[in-house]
């Protein structure tokens, strides 16, 4: 295990272009036999008092840490995780954010697995065949779990190749941004990935500065065309990841603070346009001509009259979790939802098992297409048109990624067989 201090620099994929998952039309899942050969790690989850902003804040931690142990594979590799809950009196599970695993893998206590309460364990196993930048956490009262701690990243790479690999999840504990090492040495002119993960509940925004950069991957999913880009920011969702590639010297800032560096000069960012995958690169042709399901979500707010909820509950379709039915499909179907957000505030929306191809926004077709994303900010007004193809059965969550929103109400569920 990698001790995660919320960057590793380590001997990782080189960072040239590379090919590392760009499906025609979204994932498929294997199942590993049980006798293969796993990649082994242990994540005891307990209450820990850790350092955030020079200051010993509680925390609710795995082995100790926040974030939690880095699990690192390589493709082909079986990963296999004893998960133990050393004294979470809420429970504990693992959900592997945006990699698409086996549903009853997938960590959602109630729906995949019970929770795993004090003194109990649950071993997760499952193919890294999906190469990308992803993260875990418990899914356990994820409101407060991952608010305190109950996270890490998850990383696979398509080989063992050299190259600085700089892996930076941004998270606030007790209000402070938890600190990556604030400087990694680093010849001029020397490749740098960076892996950016937003494991907060809301939308930071992200600058890198120093040379110019290509975003390689969104999600887990490479982009079919990273041009070069520069002096523009990045906003990534809740819980979105951004693989970029630039060169030393670099810098870069997270909401206009300085979070990693290779020793670059200070930059004034806060001026730069932001970065919209959405209408970058070339459009591509959807590759389904027709949708055998389509669904439509109004994300709004309303009271919840029941008392379950807080007053105010986030609500789909004028219903809040667990009054809002399931949506059924039927293996192999191709998926259209439609999101309308009717509130006031940002709903970071995410799918789980699954990635989605983003046909338009606001009407407009998505020119970056093919953009698989299963992290993505919903705006107040907008209305985001996504598909995807029911290829990994199971009964799967669909919700708001502002966690506190989650349990708010803002939670459904899919499922096929
Ligand atoms: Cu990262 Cu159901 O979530
Ligand atoms: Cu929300």
């Amino acid at each position: 295990l990698v001790a995660g201090t919320g960057l590793a620099a380590s001997a990782g994929a080189t960072p040239a272009p590379q090919h590392q998952h760009a499906p025609v039309a979204g994932p498929a899942v294997s199942e590993p036999a049980a006798s293969e050969p796993a990649r082994q790690f242990t994540l005891t989850a307990g209450t820990a008092t850790v350092e955030a902003g020079g200051k010993k804040v509680e925390a609710w931690a795995f082995n100790g840490q926040v974030p939690g142990p880095e699990i690192a594979a390589t493709v082909g590799d079986v990963i296999e995780v004893k998960l133990r809950n050393r004294d979470i009196d809420r429970g504990v599970t693992l959900h592997w954010h945006g990699y698409d695993v086996p549903n009853d893998q997938d960590g959602v206590p109630d729906v995949t697995q019970a929770a795993v309460l004090p003194g109990q364990e649950f071993v997760y196993r499952f193919r890294a065949d999906q190469a990308g930048t992803y993260w875990y956490h418990t899914h356990s009262a994820s409101d407060v779990g991952v608010r305190m701690g109950l996270y890490g990243v998850l990383v696979v790479r398509p080989r063992p190749v050299s190259g600085l690999d700089v892996i930076v999840p941004v998270h606030t504990l007790s209000g402070q941004i938890l600190p990556a090492p604030a400087v990694t040495a680093a010849a001029p002119g020397s490749p740098v990935r960076l892996r950016l993960i937003n494991t907060d509940s809301t939308t930071h925004r992200y600058a890198v500065a120093g040379a110019p950069f290509r975003v390689a991957a969104i999600d887990g999913m490479d982009l079919r065309h990273p041009s070069p880009l520069s002096e523009q920011a990045l906003l990534i969702p809740a819980g979105g990841r951004y693989d970029v590639l630039t060169t030393a010297p670099a810098v870069l800032y997270v909401d206009g603070r300085q979070l990693w560096s290779t020793g670059a000069q200070p930059v004034e960012t806060a001026h730069w346009p932001v970065f919209d995958p959405l209408t970058y690169g070339t459009a591509e042709p959807v590759p389904w001509s027709r949708f055998d399901r389509s669904f439509t979500l109004v994300l709004d707010r309303g009271l919840d009259l029941r008392g379950l909820l807080p007053r105010y509950a986030h609500t789909v379709n004028g219903a809040a979790d667990p009054d809002i039915p399931v949506q059924f499909v039927r293996r192999g179907d191709i998926v259209k939802f439609t999101i309308v957000n009717r509130s006031l505030v940002v709903h970071p929306w995410h799918l789980h098992g699954h990635h989605v191809l983003v046909l338009a926004r606001n009407g407009q077709p998505a020119t970056g297409s093919p953009l698989w994303l299963d992290s993505f900010d919903v705006r107040p007004g907008e209305v985001w048109e996504v598909a995807f193809e029911a290829n990994n059965p199971g009964m799967w969550a669909n919700h708001c990624h502002n966690l506190p929103h989650a349990g708010a109400g803002m939670m459904l569920h899919l499922a096929y067989e």
